[in-house]
């Protein structure tokens, strides 16, 4: 008997991106997040479960060995830090970039010691070293978009798709910082004791994304 697969997720972007994908492996989850209030779903196959977490929880879970598997944007995994973890596959969903946004780019310019809103407190302070310029952070859960128009900060730091949410709270888009997708990402024990199973959903995954790059 093949051993218990716990698959962490989080609900909407990359829960309905990450179902066809799954589907593509006969891994169907018995229930919608979006339908029921069950954290722990389970699937088509009595031992593969899905636990339904919040984004930046999923790397902890998976990093703890409380889930084996997950699925988690890039964003969130270079915030998390990546220890304990593998991450065998680029899945090619959930497409942003992080970046600096703003009013316009003339405080980018000035020598002053800029404040920045963001929850990616890490990568920020790490982009802006990386660069020898000094920020003072100002860590928020959401709407980052707010901070530079009600003057709490001076730029903000999130991922950006159309531009649409910039370009209706005044921003514009100021510096490009990293691609994000979403990440396959696997627990070092998990992948040692449950090895079979998960290299062949690896190679299943990886058949169906190169099937959909080709259609
Ligand atoms: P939380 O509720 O924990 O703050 P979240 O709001 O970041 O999580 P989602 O909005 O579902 O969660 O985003 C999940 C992932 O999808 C992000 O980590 C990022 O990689 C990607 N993402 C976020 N916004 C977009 C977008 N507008 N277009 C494409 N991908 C996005
Ligand atoms: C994300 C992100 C931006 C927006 C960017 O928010 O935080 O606000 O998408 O996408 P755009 O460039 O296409 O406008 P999301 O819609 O996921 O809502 P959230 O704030 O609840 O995460």
């Amino acid at each position: 008997m093949a051993q218990p697969l716990t698959i962490a997720l989080s609900k909407g972007r990359i829960f309905k991106e990450t179902l066809p994908l799954l589907a593509g492996a006969d891994i169907v989850p018995a229930k919608d997040p979006e339908q029921s209030r069950e954290l722990v779903i389970g699937s088509n196959h009595p031992d593969i479960r899905f636990l339904i977490l919040r984004a930046s929880d999923v790397p902890v879970y998976v990093q703890y060995g409380g889930a084996d598997i997950g699925v988690v944007g890039k964003d969130v995994l270079m915030e998390h830090g990546g220890e304990g973890l593998y991450e065998p596959l680029d899945l090619q969903i959930a497409c942003c970039r992080l970046m600096v946004a703003g009013r316009d780019g003339s405080l980018l310019e000035s020598s002053q010691r800029l404040r920045i809103a963001t929850k990616y407190v890490k990568c920020t302070e790490q982009y802006f070293a990386s660069r020898s310029r000094q920020v003072e952070v100002i860590k928020l859960y959401g709407s980052m978009e707010i901070a530079p128009v009600t003057g709490l900060a001076d730029l903000i730091v999130d991922v950006v798709d159309s531009g649409a949410t910039l370009r209706a709270n005044g921003l514009v888009p100021l510096e490009h910082i990293a691609d994000i997708s979403s990440r396959l990402i696997v627990n070092r024990a998990s992948m040692k004791t449950n090895h079979a199973r998960i290299s062949d959903l690896i190679q299943s995954l990886k058949q169906t994304i190169r099937d959909s790059n080709s259609v």
